[in-house]
C-alpha cells in the first residue's frame, strides 16, 4: 500500500476514538505532494488534526491548506493579514497601538459558520505565540455524542431541521450589535435550514449544532428548542468526547466543522501573548490521494 510507506515518513498517533490524529515529524514546508495528499487522506477518514513542529511563512500556510479544499475570505477584513484575506488573526497582541486580531473569541461551544448556506468545511488554526497555561483549544466528537444516545432519540434527532441565523447569533453575542445588523447584512446572510444530524459518505452519523445560531427546530417552539440544543451541547462536550489541544509554538491544529464542536479557553492575557491565524477552507481534498 503506497499510503503506508508515505505515512512511514512521519508517525500518526491516533486522537480518541476515530475523531482525528496527531502528526509529528514532518515539515509541512518541504513536504512532497504525495506526503500531503497523504496527510489530507488521513485528515478526512476522521474529524482533527494536531501537526505539530511546524515553522511557516504565510504562503506556506495557505498552500498547505491549498491541499485540502478551496480558501474562503473571511468577512472582517480589519482583522486578516494585510495582504492575505484568507487568513484571520486572533491574538490579544497590539501593534503601534492598535489590535492586530480578534481577542476572547469563541469561548462558548459552536462550530464555525453553520449560518452559511453550505456548511463550513475546515477551520485551520496555526499558532506563532502561545501563552505557556491556557488558551487551549476543545474539541467535542460529535459522532461519538451523536452514536453514545438511545435509539429512541436518534430517530427523533434524525427528523430534525434546524434553522440557523447569523442575525441572531449576532444578537447572541452582543444584544447591542442586534440592531445595527443592516438590510445588506440581512440579504448577505438569509437565514439556512441544515438538517440537525448529517452523515458523511461513509454513513457515520454526526449531531450538527452550534451555540447561538440555532434559532429554532423547523415547526417547533423556538425556546424549547433552544433549550434542546443546550442540552445536546452539554451532552456532547462531556470529557469522554473531548480533545483538549495545549498549543505548542509551531503547531497546527485543523478539523471539521461539520462534525465536531470547539471552544477557546482563557489565558492570563495580561500575562502573555497569543498570536494564532485562522483560515477557512472548503471542499474535498485538492490533491490525488
Ligand atoms: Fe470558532
Amino acid at each position: 500500500m503506497p499510503d503506508t510507506a508515505i505515512a512511514d515518513t512521519f508517525t500518526v498517533t491516533p486522537i480518541g476514538n476515530g475523531f482525528g490524529a496527531e502528526i509529528t515529524g514532518i515539515d509541512l514546508a518541504q513536504a512532497s505532494d504525495e506526503e500531503l495528499a497523504a496527510l489530507a487522506k488521513i485528515y478526512r477518514s476522521g474529524s482533527v488534526m494536531a501537526i505539530r513542529g511546524q515553522t511557516l511563512n504565510p504562503d506556506e500556510l495557505v498552500r498547505f491548506c491549498q491541499t485540502l479544499g478551496t480558501m474562503e475570505n473571511h468577512t472582517r477584513e480589519q482583522f486578516t493579514l494585510p495582504g492575505y484575506p484568507t487568513i484571520y488573526v486572533l491574538s490579544n497582541k497590539e501593534v503601534d497601538g492598535r489590535k492586530i486580531g480578534v481577542h476572547r473569541d469563541g469561548l462558548g461551544w459552536h462550530s464555525d459558520g453553520t449560518y452559511l448556506a453550505e456548511p463550513l468545511d475546515t477551520t485551520v488554526l496555526y499558532a506563532l505565540e502561545a501563552p505557556p497555561e491556557g488558551g487551549n483549544t476543545m474539541l467535542a466528537d460529535m459522532h461519538s455524542a451523536y452514536e453514545a444516545l438511545s435509539d429512541a432519540e436518534k430517530a427523533e434527532l434524525d427528523q430534525i431541521q434546524s434553522l440557523h441565523s447569523f442575525v441572531f447569533l449576532i444578537g447572541q453575542l452582543d444584544p447591542q450589535a442586534q440592531s445595527v445588523v443592516t438590510e445588506d447584512q440581512k440579504r448577505r446572510a438569509p437565514d439556512v435550514v441544515h438538517p440537525l444530524v448529517l452523515e458523511r459518505e461513509n454513513g457515520a452519523r454526526s449531531l450538527y449544532l452550534s451555540s447561538g445560531s440555532i434559532r429554532e427546530f423547523v415547526g417547533q417552539d423556538p425556546e424549547a428548542s433552544r433549550q434542546r440544543v443546550r442540552d445536546l451541547i452539554a451532552h456532547s462536550t462531556r470529557d469522554e468526547f473531548v480533545y483538549n489541544h495545549k498549543w505548542e509554538v509551531g503547531d497546527i491544529l485543523l478539523w471539521d466543522n461539520r462534525y465536531s464542536l470547539h471552544r477557546a479557553t482563557e489565558y492570563d492575557d495580561k500575562a502573555y501573548t497569543r498570536l494564532v491565524y485562522r483560515l477557512w477552507v472548503n471542499g474535498e481534498t485538492g490533491l490525488a490521494a
